[in-house]
C-alpha cells in the first residue's frame, strides 16, 4: 500500500489517500500512519468504507498498539458497539445541542488518547466538527501568558453547566451530560503529552473550572486570555461531514467542539471509537443529556 499524506490547509491535520480500508495495513504502512498522526494530530480519510472493527484497528494502531490481532480488535470493537454520536439513534451520545471546546474525559484520570468518528449516515449539510490544536496553542503562547501558567494547575470538571457565561455570541442550546456523580481532577496547565512529549495547553472552555489557587475573577480573566489564544481562527480546523469520512484525532493534542445539532434536522450519525478504554473500575456513567438553553435577555 502506498500512502499519500497531504497536510490540510490549516495549522494542523492531514488527509490520507491510498489506504485500502479492507486489509490490515502492513508494517511500513503502520509506521507511516503513526508518524503522520504524531506530526499532524488529526488524520482524515475520505470515502473509506469501513466497519467498526477496522475503525477500531486504525484508532489503536495510530497510538502505537502492537497487538492488532483479529481476536483483540474484535473484542475491543464489541465493547464500544453502541458508541454513536447521533441525532437519530436512540441512546446515542450528545444527541442534540452545541458542544463547547473540550477533550473527552479531560476531567478524569483516563481521558481517551485517540478518538475517531466515522460518517455512517449523514445527510449534508450537517453541523461540522471543529478542532483546535493544544500543542500549537502552547508553542505559540505569548511569553507573558506562558510565564503565568507554566507552573500553574487547573481544575477540570465535565461542565458546561457552570460555564454558560463562556458561550460567546453562539446562543445554541448546550449539551449537559447527566452523570452518576460529580467528577473533577487537577492537572498542570502545561501538561506533557504521554507519547510525543510535546506540551499541551491543558485548559478548555467546557471543562476547566478554574486555575488552582487564584481568586475567581483573576482565574476567569486568565482563562479568557488563554481561550482567546487557543480558539483563534488560525489555530482551528473544521470538518464538514459526508458519509464514509473517517476522522481520527489525538484527543490530547486537539480539542473539539460543534455548533448546535437539532433532533429533527437531517441525519447526523457518526460512529465513535475511543482509545484506550478507561479501566472498568473508573468507567463513568452518563445517564442522559439535557439542554442548557441560552438565558433570555
Ligand atoms: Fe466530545
Amino acid at each position: 500500500m502506498t500512502l499519500q499524506i497531504t497536510p490540510l490547509p490549516s495549522a494542523f491535520g492531514a488527509e490520507v489517500l491510498g489506504l485500502d480500508p479492507t486489509v490490515v495495513p502492513d508494517g511500513r504502512t503502520c509506521s507511516e500512519l503513526r508518524a503522520a498522526f504524531d506530526e499532524y494530530g488529526l488524520l482524515v480519510f475520505r470515502d473509506a468504507a469501513l466497519d467498526r472493527r477496522m475503525q477500531t484497528l486504525l484508532t489503536e494502531l495510530v497510538r502505537g498498539e502492537e497487538d492488532l490481532s483479529d481476536e483483540k480488535i474484535a473484542a475491543d470493537a464489541a465493547r464500544q458497539s453502541s458508541f454513536y454520536i447521533s441525532n437519530k439513534i436512540e441512546d446515542a451520545a450528545a444527541p442534540f445541542g452545541r458542544l463547547m471546546w473540550h477533550s473527552d474525559g479531560m476531567w478524569s484520570d483516563h481521558p481517551f488518547e485517540v478518538i475517531s468518528l466515522y460518517g455512517e449516515a449523514v445527510e449534508p449539510p450537517v453541523p461540522p466538527t471543529r478542532f483546535a490544536s493544544t500543542t500549537r496553542a502552547w508553542d505559540t503562547l505569548p511569553a507573558e501568558l506562558r510565564e503565568r501558567v507554566e507552573h500553574a494547575s487547573a481544575v477540570q470538571v465535565p461542565g458546561p453547566e457552570s460555564f454558560t457565561h463562556r458561550r460567546g455570541d453562539d446562543d445554541g442550546d448546550l449539551v449537559q451530560p447527566v452523570r452518576d456523580r460529580e467528577y473533577s481532577v487537577t492537572k498542570p496547565v502545561a501538561t506533557r503529552h504521554p507519547r510525543t512529549g510535546r506540551t499541551l495547553l491543558f485548559v478548555s472552555q467546557q471543562m476547566t473550572s478554574h486555575v488552582d489557587g487564584l481568586p475567581p475573577e483573576e482565574s476567569e480573566a486568565l482563562l479568557d486570555a488563554l481561550f482567546e489564544h487557543m480558539y483563534a481562527p488560525e489555530n482551528l480546523l473544521e470538518h464538514d461531514w459526508h458519509e464514509r469520512d473517517l476522522v481520527v484525532w489525538d484527543n490530547l493534542a486537539c480539542q473539539h467542539a460543534r455548533p448546535d445539532v437539532q433532533l429533527d434536522s437531517s441525519v447526523r450519525t457518526l460512529r465513535k471509537v475511543g482509545w484506550p478504554l478507561p479501566p472498568m473500575a473508573s468507567k463513568q456513567a452518563v445517564g442522559s443529556y439535557r439542554r442548557i438553553a441560552a438565558t433570555p435577555s
